[in-house]
């Protein structure tokens, strides 16, 4: 673990990130033996339109880091409240993650849900050190959405979206 920082209390780090909301995404690719991989993760972000590019940061400590950061694809699938349950299941190291979940595979074996709300395949493009995580760039080559509304992340919670406030 690195140093404390002096006067930042980790607790309350914690706290202010919480009261970011975000949508949810689970995480998909397949080891080089064929066998999937994925997790939960909140932290995807739209990086570039031209170039197509896409972030996520995953943590050092994942079972599945090797597997992605050797990987030369990955799927972000970007969920619905129909999937909160199995986002749980994708966030809880151990579980049989892709049983009887309805995941499809596309052409180069990699899982993707048809009923998510969005789902963008990449290419990873560079896998960036950022402290306990690593930050992993697609190069996004194709992308398609779905009928369902994404589902939040808010406070350790997953909400339903909720009404305009313009
Ligand atoms: C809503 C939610 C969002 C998460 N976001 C991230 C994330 O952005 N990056 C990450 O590394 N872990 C994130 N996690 C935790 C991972 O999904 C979890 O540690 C997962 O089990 C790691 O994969 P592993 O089973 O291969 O170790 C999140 C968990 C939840 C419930």
């Amino acid at each position: 673990m690195a140093d404390p920082v002096p006067g930042l209390d980790p607790a309350a780090f914690r706290a202010a990130l919480a009261r970011f909301p975000s949508g949810v995404t689970i995480v998909t690719t397949r080891s080089e033996a064929g066998t999937p991989h994925g997790f939960t993760a909140s932290s995807f972000a739209a990086l570039s339109l031209d170039p197509p590019l896409v972030l996520v940061c995953l943590d050092r400590g994942a079972d599945c880091f090797p597997v992605f950061t050797a990987a030369q694809r990955f799927v972000v699938n970007i969920v619905t409240p129909a999937h909160a349950a199995l986002a749980v299941r994708f966030a809880t190291k151990g579980e049989d993650k892709f049983a009887d979940a309805g995941f499809e595979f596309d052409d180069q074996g990699i899982a993707l849900l048809p009923d998510a709300a969005a789902v963008i395949r990449c290419e990873l493009e560079r896998a960036v050190p950022g402290g306990d995580h690593v930050i992993l760039i697609g190069r996004v080559h194709d992308a398609r959405t779905g009928d369902g509304e994404p589902v939040m992340w808010y406070r350790g919670d997953f909400l339903r979206i909720g009404e305009s406030a313009a």
